[in-house]
């Protein structure tokens, strides 16, 4: 008899927020960057992507529906994560006869977001980051997080960091097949479990420039982008790991406002010039200097992705300092706060049917 059975699995993934920033790629098809990068990976009891994969035979097509409305999957992105994850799943069916063929089943992918989609929130990140594991769940795929990174990377760069929870970091490698750009743990969250996230919605509008257009541009047209890969990302990734393994608030602080504000050059340094950021951005800047002047000392860091909301990194045992400047300050901006967080994984109340 046809086997007509609706297989399911699905997963959350996490947001990550680079300290050091992905900004420019020197392969487009493969999505290879020009430079390493780091995160930190927020907990998804804040903000977080939530995905199911389905598979039948009764499905007549491919099929992603993102926050309700049906999206273009003809992209050679989302078609590289299908592909790769279909030959993963026909080799394990090719060694064992009994496994249903769910590789040639049509898929349908029901995708939400929490938080702002295309915000500079890094929605590319939590959604290819789920996209990926979700399938890999509904396959049974037995690959580790980091060869999962492999995929979510040809969805979106950023994408690949989202499969590790705490601190962690996408290595450019070298190969020019990509077979080495991947993501690795750099800490897990309990390292350094003070560490917290603030989350300024400044607006929560659609980008007008998209990362991956926005870097292709500065990779072609910034002369200081040249600067920025070959010398201050590769000294910030020194730096930053160092902070981390050492718990050094104030070194982590200053790389990670240095290299946002570095990136954020290189964007304005494009041309013609991208920028992200608004007033609200420059003024959340401000109080972060005003918050650090007060202490004498750095307690908070701010770090702006492609768009112009602001992510402010801070210890617990400094937060009636932190909230309490920007509950002054920016009043009528909406936000999150968040924990460092875990790895996209199997969600427990959902029955996977294989
Ligand atoms: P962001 O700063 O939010 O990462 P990007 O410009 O990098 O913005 O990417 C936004 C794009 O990522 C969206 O237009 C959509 O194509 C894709 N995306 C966002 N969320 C998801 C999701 N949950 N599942 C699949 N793709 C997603
Ligand atoms: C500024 O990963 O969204 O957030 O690979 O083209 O999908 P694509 O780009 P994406 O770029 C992220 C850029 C960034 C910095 C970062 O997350 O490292
Ligand atoms: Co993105």
């Amino acid at each position: 008899m046809a086997d007509t059975t609706v297989y399911r699995a699905g997963t959350t993934a996490p947001v990550n927020i680079a300290v050091v920033k992905y900004w420019g790629k020197r392969d487009a098809k493969l999505n290879l960057p020009t430079n390493s990068s780091i995160s930190v990976t927020l907990s998804q009891a804040d903000l977080r992507t939530l995905t199911t994969a389905s598979c039948s035979t009764t499905f007549t097509e491919d099929s992603l529906t993102l926050n309700g409305e049906l999206s273009d999957i003809s992209g050679a992105r989302t078609q590289a994560c299908f592909r790769e994850l279909r030959a993963r799943r026909a080799a394990l069916e090719a060694s064992d006869s009994s496994l249903p063929k769910l590789s040639t089943m049509p898929l349908k992918i029901v995708s939400e977001n929490n938080f702002p989609t295309a915000a500079g929130l890094a929605s590319s990140a939590a959604g290819f980051a789920a996209l990926v594991q979700a399938i890999a769940n509904l396959y049974e795929l037995p690959d580790s997080p980091s060869d999962l990174s492999l995929i979510a990377r040809q969805g979106s760069g950023s994408a690949c960091r989202s499969l590790f929870g705490g601190y962690v970091a996408w290595r450019m490698g070298e190969r020019e097949d990509g077979s080495d750009s991947k993501a690795d743990l750099v800490a897990e969250a309990s390292h350094w479990p003070s560490m917290r996230a603030l989350i300024l919605v400044a607006s929560a509008a659609k980008k007008g420039v998209s990362s991956t257009s926005g870097m292709q541009q500065t990779v072609a047209t910034s002369g200081l982008f040249k600067e920025r890969i070959e010398r201050i990302v590769p000294d910030n990734m020194v730096a930053m790991e160092d902070a981390i393994h050492n718990r050094n608030f104030e070194k982590f602080a200053e790389v990670s406002m240095r290299d946002s504000n570095s990136f954020h050059a290189c964007c304005a340094d494009t041309y013609p010039p991208i920028f992200y950021m608004n007033d609200v951005s420059r003024a959340a800047i401000r109080a972060v200097e005003s918050i650090n002047a007060k202490a004498g000392k750095t307690i908070a860091a701010y770090t702006f992705d492609a768009g112009p909301n602001c992510v402010v990194y801070y210890l617990e045992e400094d937060k009636e300092a932190v909230l309490g400047a920007f509950s002054e300050t920016l009043g009528s901006t909406s936000g999150w706060r968040a924990g460092v967080g875990s790895q996209s994984g199997v969600l427990d109340e959902t029955v996977a049917e294989i």
